[in-house]
């Protein structure tokens, strides 16, 4: 018998009702290999990585660690048999450290010698430097920022030192720098014999970091290779990368000649003593499209939850004329500004459709139903998964369905908070198409903040850079290239 693969995974089904998630799919991955599992949004891609991890049971499968049978375990027994997960959203205890959460990990069946143990303490404070946590490791998840609670996640599952690794979306919402270190680490768990299965949509990341790429659609296997072999795939181009996103022509006179409709004045954001932003003027005109780009941390949420009543600010923020300061975050809201979060706020147990009602429930019944019939030609997969709890809809379901339930309350200005994260660039294709049509037929005013440029330009009327809470350019998204060089491009995530 030749020597079984590290991990080896043969025909794993699995259905939820009548939907079929994962449809026969199967690899291997070698200790000291990544494999990457690229696909669009929806195609089962972290169900495949629950079902090896045993958080769902398949229907039908097998899947073995070094020869070892593991499929229909409980978690816990396939974790202690050496698969650890990075999940793509996570969910740390409120009450713990950093540190605590590390020790937990390490030793996950035994808490009662965790306080005395000084070998533990030791081992968690390596882990903590080793994901670059050291300076904050007694502070609580609630107050990091994204990128450190991503590292976190990667610091527990090192903590169980693990012989295969899934780890799903590590890149969404990282800026480069911050993507690089974790591709850094990601390639040290290759470096030590360990098995990983890497699933995310940033495709550049991807394809720099795997030894073999496998790409699926609506639960089944379309192709498999290397990276490079498979993008070139006819299919995997269709339906998961897209065209190109058209530049649109539009006008500038149809939007020049339009009052503005939101204007910010010299806004200022403390968070305690940090500057979030300083001095930051712009303005919108009705109808117009502008973007706010810039990376993370820049202040794009903050001078979003300004705009929306969420934050106290110095400085004027008017809307339709009217000063907005002291109004409710729901007054703002009924006065048409509609802000679709970067971290959605779904009703996540409730159905689909539910949570696309409670948007348009100021609407009259056949407004609504005309509003739910057109957002369900936009996201049609909406349409099919009305029944579904929101909770258990794929990463980028839940911001399709963000989105739409932000569409359905008729916003007079849309606000977006980077609407790409975790979505296939086939979606953003079709998103961008749905943003043009938009415009063309309704009155509606688009605020769009991304560090994503090639999702941030095209649709633009006029774009704004912001840099460390203050704006360093403004002009429109032909001159951006030019003046801010294709230096600014290449820095920022495709
Ligand atoms: N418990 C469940 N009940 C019903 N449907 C589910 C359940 N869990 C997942 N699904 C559906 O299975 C499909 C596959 O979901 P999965 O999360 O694996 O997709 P994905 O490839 O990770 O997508 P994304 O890139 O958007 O995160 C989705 O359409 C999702 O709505
Ligand atoms: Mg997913």
């Amino acid at each position: 018998m030749s020597e079984a693969s590290r991990l080896s995974v043969r025909g794993l089904t699995k259905r939820f009702g009548g939907l079929v998630a994962v449809k026969d799919i199967g690899f291997d991955i070698e200790a000291g290999e990544i494999l990457g599992l690229i696909g669009p949004n929806g195609s089962g891609k972290s169900t495949v990585m629950k079902l090896i991890m045993g958080i769902e049971r398949p229907n039908a499968g097998s899947v073995k660690v070094d020869g070892t049978e593991m499929a229909g375990w409980a978690p816990h027994r396939i974790a202690r048999a050496g698969v650890g997960i990075v999940f793509q959203h996570s969910r740390p205890l409120h009450r713990q450290t950093v540190l605590e959460h590390i020790k937990l990990a390490l030793l996950p069946d035994s808490l009662i010698k965790l306080v005395a143990d000084p070998h533990v303490n030791r081992r968690a404070r390596e882990i903590a430097e080793r994901v670059e946590l050291g300076a904050v490791m007694h502070r609580h998840p609630a107050t990091l920022p994204f990128a450190d609670l991503r590292r976190m996640e990667m610091a527990k599952a090192i903590a169980r030192d693990p012989k295969v690794v899934l780890v799903d979306e590590p890149f969404a919402g990282l800026t480069l720098a911050e993507s690089e270190s974790f591709a850094a680490l990601i390639r040290s768990f290759r470096a030590e014999g360990r098995a990983v299965l890497l699933v995310d949509h940033n495709v550049k990341s991807v394809a720099a970091l795997v030894d073999r790429a496998l790409a699926m659609y609506l639960g089944e296997q379309i192709a498999e290779g290397t990276a490079e072999q498979v993008m070139q795939n006819e299919t995997v181009r269709r339906v998961y990368l897209g065209g190109k996103i058209e530049t649109r022509e539009r006008a500038r006179s149809e939007v020049v000649s339009k009052p503005a409709i939101l204007e910010v004045e010299d806004l200022g954001v403390l968070y305690g003593k940090a500057r979030a932003l300083d001095g930051v003027s712009l303005h919108v005109r009705e109808g117009e499209f502008v973007s706010v780009v810039g990376l993370n941390g820049a202040g794009k949420t903050t001078l979003f939850n300004a705009i929306s009543g969420f934050v106290p600010y110095q400085g004027a923020i008017r809307f339709g004329g009217q000063n907005l300061r002291g109004m409710s975050g729901a007054a703002i809201a009924r006065a048409g500004v509609v802000q679709c979060p970067e971290t959605r706020e779904l009703f996540s147990d409730m159905t689909v459709r539910e949570n696309l009602d409670l948007g348009g429930y100021h609407l009259a019944e056949a407004a609504r139903s005309d509003q739910l019939t057109w957002l369900f030609e936009l996201f049609p997969i909406l349409k099919s998964r009305q029944r579904q709890t929101a909770r258990t809809l794929s990463g980028g379901e839940q911001q399709m369905l963000a989105i739409a339930r932000a569409l359905m309350m008729q916003p007079r200005l849309l606000i977006l908070d980077e609407p790409t994260l975790g979505l296939a660039p086939v979606i953003l294709e079709q998103l961008s198409k749905a943003l043009e049509s938009l415009q063309r037929t309704t009155p509606i005013t688009v605020l769009l903040g991304e560090q994503n440029v090639t999702f941030a330009l095209p649709h633009a009327d006029r774009v704004y850079v912001l840099e460390h809470g203050r704006i360093v350019w403004e002009g429109d998204p032909s001159s951006f290239e030019r003046e801010m060089g294709r230096g600014y491009l290449e820095t920022v995530p495709v």
